[in-house]
């Protein structure tokens, strides 16, 4: 595995995240909505940012997807402050994706700047959120580019199972691409395991054999496999709301607590 350079402790920390892995269906989308929505119950302000065209994270939240959302900041017709829309939740906020980015895709490969839109659409909302979530597409094209581009913080979601470690080493070189090309800023935050079941033997070797790499970068909170977790997007609203304390919504509150410590431990240093 190539080496990616890991957070340093001296580092002022931004606020961006970007939620990352080219491997479908790990937690991406689950993982920003629900730690998002867990930061804000503790009272954070946190934006999410929907940056893939199946706009699932849009959805989870109940957002009005109809509107204008990231693709109109994108081609310069609205600011990011125009599209931001309210949550159920209280200090939640969410910028709608959706297929309009399928064209934006294709659109932006002709652009002299092409990696650089997302993170001049959010530079302006960086002063009005304590985070700011970005939720990528699964694959390593140029909305994946620009979301790590726009990113001061990368978190890449795991699925404890064999095929979950295929993939990471192109994703890390991908990464340290954009480190030394696009974004000297841009540190690998943290690695989380999602969709965990201790009963098998698998599941603890993968978790091991991460853990032996990556030290502590993996996050000490893994994210158990919880029914709750998969049923919550369907009603439009993060875990944490629909089920207060299932073990999906204990998980997440856990996540946010670890976050806020890292965070803290980086920036009073
Ligand atoms: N811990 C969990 N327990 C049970 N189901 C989960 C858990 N995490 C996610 N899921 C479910 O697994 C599916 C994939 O999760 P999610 O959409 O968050 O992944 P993703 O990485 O964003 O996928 P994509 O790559 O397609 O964007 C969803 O149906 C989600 O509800
Ligand atoms: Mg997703």
């Amino acid at each position: 595995m190539c080496t990616v350079r890991i957070y340093s402790l001296v580092n002022t920390m931004g606020n961006v995240f970007t939620f990352a892995n080219q491997k479908g269906g790990v937690g991406k989308t689950t993982t920003a909505t629900n730690l998002g929505a867990c930061l804000a119950e503790i009272g954070h302000s946190v934006l999410l940012v929907d940056f893939d065209s199946q706009g699932n994270l849009s959805s989870s939240v109940g957002a009005d997807r109809e509107g204008p959302g990231i693709y109109q900041v994108l081609s310069g017709e609205k600011r990011i402050s125009d599209v931001v829309q309210e949550t159920s939740q209280a200090g939640l906020s969410v910028v709608t994706g959706g297929s309009d980015l399928t064209g934006a895709n294709v659109e932006l490969v002709n652009e002299s700047k092409r990696e650089f839109f997302l993170r001049e659409a959010v530079s302006s909302a960086r002063g009005d959120y304590d985070y700011i979530f970005v939720d990528s597409p699964p694959s390593l094209g140029l909305l994946t580019l620009n979301a790590l581009v726009a990113a001061d913080n990368c978190i890449i979601p795991l699925q404890t199972e064999y095929f979950a470690l295929e993939g990471l080493t192109q994703l890390l070189q991908n990464i340290k691409r954009v480190q030394t090309g696009f974004n000297r800023d841009l540190e690998l935050f943290g690695i989380l395991f999602t969709m965990y079941d201790s009963r098998t033997r698998l599941a603890n070797d993968v978790v091991q054999e991460v853990i032996g790499y990556f030290g502590k970068r993996v996050f000490r909170t893994i994210i158990p496999r919880n029914i709750r977790l998969s049923e919550a997007p369907s009603h439009g609203i993060p875990v944490n709301q629909y089920d207060p304390t299932c073990v999906g919504t204990r998980s997440y509150q856990k996540l946010a607590e670890e976050v806020v410590q890292r965070v803290t431990a980086t920036t009073t240093r």
